[in-house]
C-alpha cells in the first residue's frame, strides 16, 4: 500500500470511529482490508479506499470499521472487576435499590455484558430486580455475535459449572458443541450500535456502572476527554466506571474518584 493511500485510510478511520491507527500499523491495514476487498472482488488498495469514500448508504465504512477494530475479549476478563461489581450490588441491593442500569459500552461479541448480567443476577440471588444492560458496539459484527449469545466450549473456560448450568445451554453449533445463553440472561441486555467517539449520547442515565474496558487505548487523548465527560454526565453520583488493566485517566481531566486500579468513581 502506499503512504498516500496508507494515510487517507487511517484519515477515515479516526473521523468516523476515534481509532487513531499508529504510523507504523500499516501491516495491520493492509492485513485487514485485503480480507474485506477479496469479499468484494477488488484487488487494489487505492481502489477500495475510492469505493468506500464514494459508498453513499455508508455501509463500507461500518465494513472497514468491522475489519478494522480488534474484538479480543473473554468471560470474566479481568475478573476484579467483576468481583468489585458483585460487592457494589450486594450493598446497593441490602440499600433497598431494586432498579438497576449498566452500560457495557464496547461490548465486542458479548462475553463483557452477559458477564455483567450473570454477575447482576447472581448478586439478587433470587431477589426480583428491575436490571437492564445497555450493550454497545461500533461493529454491527461484533453486535450480531452477541445477538446471538452463542459460544464454543472453549470460550467458556473462565465460567464455572454451577454458572454454566444455570445461564447456558449445551447445543450444537455446525457441528461442534457450543453454549447458548438463556433468555432470562438474554432478556436483561438491549443491543444497539453507538460510536464512542462521537457524543453526545442519546441516553439519560443515571447509571449505577459503566464498562469501558480495553477501547480507549485506541482513541487519542481528545477523544478520551470528550468520552469520559460524556460517561461522567451518564453515571450516577457513587456509580463506577471501569476501564482496561492496560489503561489509565492519569494525565486526563476528569472529575473521577480513583477507588482501585482501574475502577473510578463519580
Ligand atoms: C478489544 S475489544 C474490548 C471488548 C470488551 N470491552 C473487553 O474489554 O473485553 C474493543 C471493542 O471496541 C470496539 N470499538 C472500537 N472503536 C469503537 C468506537 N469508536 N465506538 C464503539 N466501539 C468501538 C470494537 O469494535 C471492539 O469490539
Amino acid at each position: 500500500m502506499d503512504q498516500a493511500t496508507f494515510s487517507a485510510f487511517r484519515k477515515v478511520v479516526y473521523d468516523t470511529s476515534g481509532i487513531a491507527l499508529g504510523a507504523n500499523k500499516e501491516a495491520l491495514v493492509c492485513a485487514r482490508v485485503a480480507k474485506r476487498m477479496r469479499v468484494l472482488g477488488i484487488t487494489d488498495y487505492a481502489a477500495y479506499l475510492d469505493h468506500v469514500l464514494h459508498d453513499h448508504s455508508g455501509e463500507e465504512i461500518v465494513q472497514l470499521i468491522n475489519a478494522i477494530s480488534t474484538n479480543v475479549t473473554s468471560f470474566f476478563r479481568e475478573p476484579d472487576h467483576f468481583e468489585f461489581l458483585a460487592q457494589a450490588m450486594s450493598e446497593w441491593i441490602a440499600d433497598g435499590q431494586q432498579r438497576f442500569r449498566l452500560w457495557s459500552s464496547a461490548c465486542s461479541t458479548g462475553e463483557e455484558p452477559y458477564s455483567m448480567a450473570i454477575t447482576l443476577l447472581e448478586a439478587a440471588g433470587g431477589l426480583a430486580i428491575d436490571a437492564r444492560i445497555l450493550a454497545t458496539d461500533i461493529s454491527t459484527r461484533v453486535l450480531a455475535e452477541c445477538d446471538r449469545g452463542v459460544y464454543q466450549r472453549e470460550k467458556l473456560k473462565d465460567v464455572s459449572p454451577a454458572l454454566k448450568s444455570r445461564y447456558f445451554e449445551l447445543r450444537d453449533s455446525r457441528g461442534r458443541d457450543a453454549y447458548a445463553v438463556r433468555q432470562d440472561l438474554k432478556r436483561l441486555l438491549l443491543l444497539r450500535r453507538l460510536n464512542l467517539a462521537k457524543p453526545p449520547f442519546p441516553m439519560k442515565g443515571p447509571l449505577d456502572a459503566v464498562f469501558c474496558r480495553n477501547v480507549m487505548i485506541y482513541f487519542d487523548n481528545s477523544s478520551k476527554q470528550s468520552l469520559l465527560s460524556e460517561i461522567h454526565r451518564l453515571l450516577k453520583p457513587g456509580g463506577y466506571l471501569f476501564v482496561g488493566h492496560a489503561e489509565t485517566l492519569a494525565g486526563m481531566r476528569s472529575q473521577f474518584k480513583p477507588v482501585r486500579p482501574s475502577i473510578y468513581a463519580k
